[in-house]
């Protein structure tokens, strides 16, 4: 198995109702961080790790997704007419993100009922990517792209992007219980979604990036149900500790939940400090209050 993982399945179905009233009509990963929906960051990390496919797992409410990796052609001659370089560069290198796919998923069934929905654009034996856009991560070296580095050192294993977090955060994420730390990175002979702290294995918890084979989908096709009574991703990981293998890897860069009001806030904060146009003056702002 050392295809080369090109396709990142985005599942983008969920209400958003914890950013009411601002998602009453703008899909939750249409907000914008610094100058750019979370979606977008999320698709610019998949492209720079060599992901070619964008497949988004969304509902028919989130149609200003759509247009807004759709090339507008219009834009662009307006943007040419009034000679406006640097925007039309912006909206022009949107195109070379990758090729976007997109399916419906009818209900809110669980994240793994969302990656399932996926399964008819991902082939047999293939390695591809799932990515959580409420995780927002400011990193060197793309975060999907690290994930893909250990995939291949462990020859095409399925891989987790991991954090560790104080034990009493551990009932909002899927724990891994490990087997053992090779190098840097963890076997994985265990998980659990969401937790109680006291009977939580360890404090590694799972972050919205995966690296996974296509086998996980005969046992997300079963569609049993787990936490919250939804088909949770977590659960059917499980299939794949023998066989392609199952590891954790503790991914250098800073996450932002921006699923969280707080989150979303450091995120915008942390952006704006990493861009050297307005980074001084923040600071400044920052240091003022
Ligand atoms: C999902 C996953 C969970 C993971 C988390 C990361 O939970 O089910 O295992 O730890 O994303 O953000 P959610 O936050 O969608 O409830």
């Amino acid at each position: 198995m050392s295809r080369k993982i090109k396709k990142a399945i985005f599942p983008i179905a969920g209400l958003g109702s914890r950013f009411l009233p601002a998602t009453k009509v703008l899909p939750k990963e249409m907000l914008i961080i610094l100058d750019k929906p979370i979606l977008e960051w999320a698709v610019i990390e998949a492209a720079n790790s060599g992901i070619e496919e964008m497949i988004f797992v969304t509902s028919s409410k989130k149609n200003s997704i759509i247009e807004h990796f759709d090339r507008s052609i219009q834009l662009e001659s307006l943007l040419k007419k009034k000679r406006k370089k640097e925007q039309l560069r912006l909206i022009q290198s949107q195109n070379s993100l990758g090729k976007f796919t997109y399916v419906l998923q009818d209900e809110p069934k669980g994240l793994g009922h969302a990656v399932w929905c996926a399964k008819r654009f991902i082939e047999n034996d293939e390695n591809f990517a799932v990515i959580l856009p409420d995780d927002i991560i400011l990193s060197k070296k793309p975060v999907i792209k690290q994930l893909i580095d250990i995939s291949i050192k462990t020859d095409g294993g399925s891989v987790l992007g991991l954090e560790k977090v104080p034990k009493k955060e551990v009932f909002k994420y899927g724990v891994i219980n490990p087997h053992k730390k090779i190098n840097n990175y963890y076997s994985i002979k265990n998980l659990i979604e969401k937790p109680n702290p006291s009977i939580a294995p360890s404090n590694l918890t799972v972050v919205g990036r995966y690296i996974l084979h296509s086998k996980i989908f005969d046992e997300l096709e079963k569609k049993k149900k787990g936490y919250g009574n939804e088909i949770q991703l977590t659960d059917s990981l499980l299939t794949l500790v023998k066989e392609p293998g199952l590891y954790g890897f503790e991914f250098e860069g800073d996450r932002f939940d921006c699923g969280s009001k707080l989150g979303f806030v450091e995120a915008n904060i942390n952006f704006g400090l990493a861009d050297k146009n307005i980074k001084n003056k923040l600071k400044e702002k920052l240091r003022d209050l």
